[in-house]
């Protein structure tokens, strides 16, 4: 193949070099475009045909449905490894040895207090914020109780933000949702696992000992792992233009939260369980809601189906619907919302506008339905992906500050008025 390519301008050709990467993905690499052409910039809305990096972590393959991170298999990672492994494996490029597990599971034990001052942030919310709000105000407030830049270039200081947000994270997820049910606050112990912990400071009643079903682990811990990264998804891009202007982690992290919040992002999820309970209660005719997401004068849009980047099938998805039947078999949940979405599935896979436009169910369009299984409310669903993405968020923003990479700023075409002149306001 060509090592480079020619563009045309005004009878002027100008050579822009080919970036290969380890799995033959080919970029033009157009950093001197604006220089060379006399300030000729790119147009992509949307990013569709934009690389914003060059990164090791996650390679995904949208025609053939294929995800690894660092090159391990998604199906592998979600059977046979846990989720604080998977976040040593995204972080740090490497599986752990148990005693790397142990060290770093120790560290983040020392690490899991949150400021008793939280709380009264905490208490200042209306019950019925948005726990997804609450979250990232949470999480940009850990900045406040932990101030001081981190030294990029001391590895103990990296090290130690992303301990300190691996261990406190959880922590915040779980009191988040305790503040919308107005339930007491749960601290955790240090002689569970880590899912196992979280799960604890969801749901133990300060009055009865702590006991759950290893079933309900396994189930959670799989999801947390299908969501952990995305490579440039709309939030990771978020964690990293805004760590790149050298804010720190947790301000990076925050405004992930709120890119995830979205209902075309994270948010699809809890919009997916919402467009089911609807078409349930509407009598459970899937064809009608079909019919609605097909027609281009509504607005509606199948929740959970089509992707960006994944244009034959989404590996999360076959992982999760499977993990579906499982664990509401295992629990003895029947949930009809369930056949509904294998129904809508199901015409959707054989109607000409999906397949045309390569529209398949995503990672979001069962999940919902393990979380509810699993007793976590709706408003909850956008917390536990973000609760899954942190480890994601958290290497690709280390990636992105040790290679010192430039503090983004897309380009623009300027299409308004051009200069006039300024009329005084009695004359307007
Ligand atoms: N229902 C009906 N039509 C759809 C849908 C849908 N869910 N998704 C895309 N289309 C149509 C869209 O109307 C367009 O049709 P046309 O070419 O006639 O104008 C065509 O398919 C291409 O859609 P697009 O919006 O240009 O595609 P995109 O790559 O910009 O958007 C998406 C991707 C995920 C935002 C979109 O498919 C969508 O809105 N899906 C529903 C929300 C959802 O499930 N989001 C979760 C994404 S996965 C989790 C995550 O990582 O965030």
């Amino acid at each position: 193949m060509a090592d480079h390519a020619i563009l045309s301008i005004d009878g002027k050709s100008y050579e822009f070099p080919l970036v290969t990467g380890t799995e033959n993905e080919t970029a033009i690499d157009i950093a001197t475009l604006r220089g060379v052409t006399g300030g000729i910039t790119t147009l992509d809305p949307g990013y569709k045909n934009t690389g914003s990096c060059e990164s090791a972590i996650t390679f995904l393959n949208g025609e053939e449905g294929i995800l690894r991170y660092r090159g391990y298999a998604i199906e592998d990672l979600a059977e046979k490894a846990s989720f604080l492994e998977v976040t040593y494996l995204l972080i740090f490029g490497e599986l752990p040895t148990q005693q790397q597990l142990d060290k770093f599971h120790q560290d983040i034990k020392e690490e899991s207090h949150v400021d008793e001052d939280i709380k009264k942030i905490l208490d200042g919310f209306p019950k019925s914020a948005h726990p997804m709000g609450v979250l990232a105000s949470l999480t940009s407030a850990l900045t406040a109780f932990n101030p001081g830049a981190v030294n990029v270039d001391s590895e103990e200081e990296m090290y130690n933000a992303m301990v300190k947000l691996l261990a406190k994270f959880p922590v915040l997820v779980a009191w988040t949702m305790r503040k919308k049910k107005s339930q007491p606050l749960d601290y955790g112990s240090d002689n569970l696992g880590y899912v196992e912990n979280l799960h604890k400071m969801m749901f133990a009643r300060a009055s009865k000992d702590y006991e759950v079903d290893p079933v309900i682990i396994d189930a959670l811990d799989k999801l947390l792992i299908l969501h952990a990264d995305h490579e440039q998804n709309c939030s990771t891009s978020t964690v990293r233009i805004v760590g790149s202007s050298q804010a720190g982690l947790f301000a990076s992290i925050s405004a992930g939260i709120s890119a995830l919040w979205g209902p075309l992002h994270g948010g699809a999820n809890q919009a997916v369980i919402e467009m089911l309970e609807g078409i349930k209660q509407d009598g459970g005719d899937t064809k009608k809601y079909m019919a609605k997401a097909k027609d281009k004068e509504d607005p509606f849009r199948l929740m959970g189906f089509g992707h960006r980047v994944y244009k034959n099938f989404d590996p999360r998805a076959k992982i999760i619907k499977k993990s579906a039947d499982e664990v509401l078999e295992k629990l003895g949940v029947q949930d009809q919302v369930l056949d509904i979405a294998k129904g809508l599935e199901k015409e959707a896979l054989e109607d000409d506008y999906f397949v045309k436009r390569k529209l398949y169910p995503n990672v979001d369009f069962y999940s919902g339905i393990i979380y509810r299984a699993l007793g976590i409310p709706v408003e909850m669903f956008t917390v536990m992906f973000a609760m899954g993405r942190v480890p994601g968020w958290i290497a690709q923003w280390r990636e992105m500050r040790l290679k010192k990479e430039p503090i983004g700023r897309p380009r623009q075409v300027y299409v308004g008025e051009t200069l006039r002149a300024f009329k005084d306001i009695k004359q307007r």
